[in-house]
């Protein structure tokens, strides 16, 4: 499978599972729960849109939401250490559940863990 994306290799299915029980976990989260809109769905489709996109996708989040810059629009919450972890740990535990490749999973992970590193702004 060389030269083809990260995005061709997981699957689309794959990247929309992985955000749904991704969110799954977010909405019991007892510190991070609160930061998000009551109304979760439109949030899922963003983030959707986005891995998408960043893994090598189609450009329809972008076309939707103009130049991600995720630091800049994560500065309006407070995310340390702390909230990083419970977003990773939620990440984490839906890649468990995944039935894609380990080389996949690996390759995702270490893209979304240093993505969170990133995002921490306190
Ligand atoms: C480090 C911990 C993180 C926290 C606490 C956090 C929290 C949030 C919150 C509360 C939202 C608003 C939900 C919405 O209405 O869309 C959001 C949006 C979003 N987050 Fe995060 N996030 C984190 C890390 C990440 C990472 C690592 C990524 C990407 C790999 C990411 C991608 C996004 C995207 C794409 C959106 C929607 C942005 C938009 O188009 O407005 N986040 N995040």
């Amino acid at each position: 499978m060389e030269g083809t994306t990260l995005y061709d290799r997981i699957g689309e299915a794959h990247i929309l599972k992985l955000v749904d029980d991704f969110y799954e976990g977010v909405e019991g989260d007892q510190v991070i729960r609160k930061l998000y809109p009551k109304d979760l769905l439109p949030a899922k489709n963003r983030l959707k849109l986005f891995l998408i996109q960043a893994l090598g996708g189609s450009r329809t989040y972008t076309d939707e939401r103009g130049h991600p810059m995720l630091r800049r629009r994560h500065f309006q919450w407070k995310i340390g250490e702390k909230e990083a972890t419970h977003w990773l740990q939620h990440m984490h535990a839906a890649l468990e559940k995944a039935t894609f490749a380990e080389k996949e999973k690996n390759e995702f992970w270490d893209y979304v863990y240093k993505a969170a590193l990133h995002m921490i702004n306190q």
